[in-house]
């Protein structure tokens, strides 16, 4: 895998080899080469123009985190006492004299920018390539997607300012080339056959598929909520993946007859997103995360939040999705993706951004499901490797990444679930005893093949085999982490339901309270998620990086949460 990448702040001897640099710069990122099926072209031309985004250090991002689990960690003072908009930009805006040195740089090049974030943490810029040359001491160069004959416009490294040291997080898109997130095109719909489980299952109504009703025996979830409109479930829909309005009154007619099919979800498009309701132009992953979402949590309002193709980051919106949520009050109170990446197509720098704007969320109250992945302990999907690869955003310690379980009687691990260890991220307190549990009793075993101080996931799972939805007039079942994740938002956006109506605060962050409380889960012990030419991580009394703490049981829930 050619897809290092090193921080070289410290390495001048690395920078001075470099023809071109001036004196008092140093690189900020690099890496060794292109990913594997992009060609150098040439030299990009110089009119080009590029729109990046720029990370301007935030004066307490210390405080944020700590604010965040202050807010979020049961049994503390400020539990539940969600921060503002206004209290998260006081510490995500840059101190005065940082912003003022960016400005200065930015406009000793002549270059303009905009904030992209109304802390002022991310910026965006317009600039020619040679502009771009210049500001960021490299040369952009033209490459090829052999695959799709897409040209696009990269450098292997670029450098700043000494003076800027520190000041500056992140320059994107500069070295991270193109990248397509798992969840959405590879999930696969099977119509409806007649080989399902046994007919004696229980509960009954799982006795074929799962479906709502299946998962509101199976998990003890409510049939009804209060309707709190300050309750909203944000679903996140990517790369031309449309949700449709017909499949889910269809969905709804045959398994919510409870509620009126005509329930549906608001759309928000950015990015030039459209949702064209051509039911053949439905997506799998878009139909099951809405219908799903709405399937478990009823009358809760849910926001179907559609990027289209104009994202400026390419990877896929992420960024963008982020940018819109950062000028949303108040915030959705769960937002689910059942998209994610594998960890080593990201640099540090930008991934620790990305992960400090869901600490920003989490801070005011947002619940951030992510999908696991769907490839075991290789990654996103099956792929061939050498040693595990961890999904981010799950790896991000600010979000709940959930795996996936299959069956009944006991539920056991699906098979792809992925889990494992970050590279990036250290292990937060919250799992660090659950982790350490798990990890004498693996002992010595793939030594080498994970890294063991990482942030470890997934945290929690639920069913994800068999799911049964409506897609293009047809009913079908579909597999993976992508249904676990809206099953989880829908269930967690009913806890918030209820608990706001009693003038409680909705969760936000959950991993603290989940890990206090994994005695209140159903252990999954059995099953392992094989990759990379070995069987994988094995489920175990207690935490395991395949099904985390476990699938949920509602009543359990409720208590911990303290309702009566
Ligand atoms: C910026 O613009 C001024 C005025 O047009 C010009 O004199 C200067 O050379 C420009 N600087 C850069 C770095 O392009
Ligand atoms: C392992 O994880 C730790 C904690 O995040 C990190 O500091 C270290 O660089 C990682 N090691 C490798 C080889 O990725």
């Amino acid at each position: 895998m050619a897809r290092s990448y090193l921080l070289l702040a410290s390495l001048i001897s690395v920078a001075c080899a470099i023809p071109n640099v001036e004196r008092d710069t140093f690189v900020h990122v690099r890496r060794d080469s292109a990913p594997a099926g992009f060609v150098h072209v040439g030299a990009a031309p110089d009119s080009q123009v590029l729109t990046l985004r720029v990370g301007v250090a935030q004066s307490n991002t210390a405080g944020l985190i700590d604010a965040l689990y202050s807010v979020s960690t049961p049994g503390s003072d400020q539990y539940g006492q969600h921060l503002s908009k206004e209290d998260v930009e006081a510490l995500t805006a840059p101190t005065e004299a940082t912003t003022a040195s960016v400005q200065a740089w930015l406009s000793s090049h002549n270059v303009t920018f905009a904030r992209a974030t109304p802390a002022g943490d991310w910026l965006k810029l317009s600039v020619t390539v040679a502009q771009a040359n210049r500001l960021l001491n490299t040369n952009f160069a033209t490459f090829k997607n052999q695959a799709t004959g897409k040209q696009t416009v990269r450098t292997l490294s670029y450098s700043l300012p000494t003076s800027l040291e520190g000041k500056i997080t992140f320059v994107h898109p500069t070295t991270v080339f193109p990248i397509q997130p798992f969840g959405g095109k590879n999930l696969v719909f099977k119509p409806n056959s007649a080989s399902k489980r046994a007919p004696d299952a229980a509960p009954q109504s799982c006795a074929t598929e799962f479906t709502p009703t299946c998962l509101q025996e199976l998990y003890g979830i409510p049939t009804t909520s209060t309707g709190q409109t300050s309750n909203v479930i944000a679903v996140s829909g990517f790369i031309d993946e449309f949700a449709n309005q017909a499949d889910l009154a269809a969905f709804l007619a045959r398994f919510r007859t409870d509620i009126p099919s005509t329930t549906t979800f608001t759309t928000q498009l950015i990015d030039g997103g459209t949702n064209p309701q051509t039911r053949s132009e439905a997506g799998i992953e878009a139909n099951l995360d809405t219908q799903y979402a709405i399937g478990v949590a009823g009358t809760v309002p849910v926001q179907f939040i559609s990027v289209g193709p104009d994202n400026n980051d390419d990877i896929a919106g992420f960024l963008d999705i982020l940018e819109f949520l950062s000028g949303e009050s108040p915030v959705p109170t769960v937002l689910s993706t059942s998209y994610s990446f594998d960890e080593d197509e990201l640099p540090f720098d930008l991934a620790n951004s990305v992960c400090n704007a869901y600490a920003a969320l989490g801070a005011q109250g947002t619940s951030i499901f992510f999908s696991s992945g769907d490839g075991g302990v290789s990654g996103g999907q099956s792929q061939s490797c050498t040693t595990f690869i961890p999904t981010f955003p799950s790896t991000c310690p600010f979000v709940t990444s959930v795996g996936a379980t299959s069956g009944l009687n006991p539920e056991v691990a699906a098979s792809f679930s992925s889990g494992g260890f970050s590279n990036l991220f250290p292990i937060p307190d919250y799992q660090a005893s659950d982790v350490s549990a798990f990890l004498a009793g693996l002992g010595s075993t793939y030594a080498g093949l994970f890294n063991s101080s990482g942030r470890a996931f997934p945290d929690i799972s639920a069913a994800g085999v068999d799911v049964e939805i409506s897609w293009d007039t047809e009913f079908g079942t579909v597999d993976g982490t992508s249904c676990s994740t809206p099953i989880l938002a829908g269930l967690f956006g009913l806890l918030n339901d209820e608990l706001i109506s009693v003038g409680k605060s909705p969760l936000g962050f959950l991993n603290p309270f989940l890990y206090a409380n994994q005695d209140i889960f159903t252990d999954i012990t059995s099953g392992t998620n094989p990759g990379c030419g070995t069987q994988g991580f094995s489920t175990e009394v207690g935490w395991d990086p395949v099904t985390g703490v476990g699938s949920p049981v509602y009543a359990s829930l409720r208590t911990a949460a303290g309702l009566t």
